[in-house]
């Protein structure tokens, strides 16, 4: 496994790569969601690259920087674990030296709504660093978790509308056992908390239970939610989208196969985002 703390030593472990290359970018404090990302990628590519790098573009004011999980050392043991062949730590100063000012702004409803309305100028960052980093890794394959449902829509429409020559792959969400979504933010939920946090998945669950059985009306299948996490969680929203073009799903029946639920859900301070989809084919 090659590591590589610059652009211009990626640069050059890159060119005596042979075959296709699969990117999996994160932020590192990786855990099995991550680590799926990287195994799909070597099934579907002939080299895979993995990038651990905090972008503190996609961070808002409100929003803590400096409290975001770093752990390297565990994070490249488990690189190694898997036998990655190339990756790349990004250092803010080597990425963003000074007088960059430079940012990529995808408009329209997908950046605008849900967390692009509750989180400002968070997806321009994220479109800022991965369209720098596709430019830096020009990989074949790029490998995304639908965990961030609408990450994978907004990054979608960026490599769309500027031609980026990558195909872009969404995977399953994993999950604990009790069937929470793994996400570096739930070291941060207390004991009880963490309990508790289960009944995310279990009221997402018994949404596609109740679509199974008949139920298509979203309003009254979002109110239920709701209605199940109200006592023990703050829930910011619940909404059903398409999974495509994020559109709104109104009715089911004109979504076939890819309508989402997806929602966020506080407690205890700490935001958890999860989504299902309701009408797997
Ligand atoms: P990060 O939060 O580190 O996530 C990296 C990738 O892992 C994302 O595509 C995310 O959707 C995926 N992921 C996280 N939890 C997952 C889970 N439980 N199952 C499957 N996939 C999961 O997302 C980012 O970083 C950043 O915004 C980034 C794209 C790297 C740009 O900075």
């Amino acid at each position: 496994m090659k590591i590589y703390r610059t652009q211009a030593a990626l640069a050059q472990g890159l060119a005596e790569s042979r075959g296709s290359l699969g990117f999996v970018p994160t932020m590192g404090a990786l855990h099995d969601g991550h680590l799926s990302l990287v195994r799909r990628a070597q099934e579907e590519n002939d080299a895979v690259a993995v990038s651990i790098f905090v972008n503190p573009l996609q961070f808002g004011a409100r929003e803590d920087l400096s409290k975001y999980p770093r752990t390297e050392e565990a994070d490249l043991e488990k690189l190694e674990g898997l036998s990655v062949d190339h990756v790349f730590v990004g250092e803010v100063g080597d990425l963003y030296p000074e007088g960059f000012c430079t940012a990529v702004v995808i408009q329209g409803e997908v950046t605008q709504v849900l967390e692009g309305e509750r989180r400002p100028g968070h997806f321009d960052g994220v479109c800022t660093v991965v369209a720098k980093l596709f430019h830096l890794f020009q990989p074949d394959r790029a490998y995304f978790g639908w965990k961030d449902f609408q990450q994978v829509c907004v990054l979608r429409r960026m490599v769309q509308d500027l031609g980026f020559p990558v195909e872009l792959h969404a995977c399953p969400i994993e999950r604990e056992a009790d069937g929470l979504a793994m996400s570096s933010r739930n070291r941060f939920l207390s004991g009880a908390d963490r309990g508790l946090a289960a009944r995310i998945h279990e009221a997402l669950s018994q949404a596609r239970k109740s679509v199974r059985h008949g139920q298509a009306d979203v309003a009254r299948l979002c109110a239920s939610v709701k209605e199940r996490l109200a006592g023990d969680f703050e829930v910011e929203y619940v909404e059903v989208r398409d999974e495509l073009d994020f559109g709104r799903v109104e009715s089911l029946d004109s979504h076939p196969g890819r309508a989402r639920m997806l929602l966020v859900a506080k407690i205890g301070g700490v935001r958890l985002l999860d989504n299902l989809l309701l009408n797997p084919r």
